[in-house]
């Protein structure tokens, strides 16, 4: 406050010595002019004052940069894929997920296929599936029984008697229809499972009320083509698949 009464002093002394020299007009510029001077005086004055105080009783707080923090994430900003700086970054990223995709695709594909592949029959079973069969010893009139899947097979040599007197079965009297062309493949030759339709025993062959097969179990009596003539047995002897191979080899199954 002093100072700013010391310079208003001097301004309004300034400016009587004007006033008397150079007229009231120039003095009062002159004296406004000292004023503003005085003012702008008083301004500075009061600005240091003011400097001076904040910069004793207020200092400024500096804000910490964001490595001042301790540990930020960067993740974002360092891994985030830049699609129109770093094409190839995202070609690469693709290449990497459809890898992994197609590797996935070909285990689940291997799996499946094992899978379905332990449902299936294996060699062993398969070779039992079928069996072949040389029947080029077997003479006319002669029966023999192989083993097919664990079932007996009988396989008889039919003389040119038997088949002519098999094909002269009327159909009237069979329990089950069939004629002996529909259960042979060549006439001399007839081949069907040696189970009994009853219940399931093996019948003998050359026996019989009709020389075919006899049941002893329940006295079921087969034909020479299989058929059931007398007895409980209510259907003819099966006929397994089979063909032939060669002109004396059947396979069967
Ligand atoms: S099982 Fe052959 S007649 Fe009963």
């Amino acid at each position: 406050m002093n100072a700013f009464r010391l310079a208003s002093q001097m301004g309004a002394r300034a400016a009587t010595a004007q006033f008397k020299s150079a007229g009231l007009r120039s003095t009062t510029a002159a004296f406004n002019s000292n004023i503003g001077a005085a003012t702008a005086a008083s301004s500075t004055f009061n600005n240091n004052t003011t400097t001076r105080s904040i910069s004793t009783s207020l200092p400024t707080a500096k804000a910490p940069a964001l490595h001042e923090l301790g540990s930020v994430d960067h993740g974002f900003t360092d891994d985030r894929v830049d699609r129109i700086a770093e094409p190839e970054r995202r070609a690469f990223t693709y290449l990497l997920l459809s890898g992994v995709r197609f590797a996935y695709a070909s285990t689940a594909r291997v799996l499946v296929v094992k899978f379905v592949s332990s449902m299936s029959a294996s060699a062993d079973v398969l070779a039992l599936a079928s069996a072949e069969f040389d029947i080029g010893g077997v003479a006319p009139g002669k029966t023999i029984t192989v083993k097919w899947r664990g079932k007996p097979v009988f396989i008889r040599h039919r003389t040119p008697a038997e088949i002519s007197g098999e094909a002269n079965v009327s159909l009237a009297e069979l329990r089950d229809e069939e004629t002996d062309d529909d259960r042979t493949l060549k006439p001399e030759w007839l081949v069907v499972l040696g189970i009994c339709t009853h219940l399931g025993c093996v019948p003998l062959s050359g026996a019989g009320d009709f020389n075919g097969w006899f049941c002893p179990c329940h006295g079921s009596h087969y034909d020479i083509s299989g058929r059931i003539r007398k007895g409980p047995a209510p259907l003819n002897l099966e006929v397994p698949p089979y063909k032939f191979t060669e002109e004396t080899k059947i396979l069967i199954g």
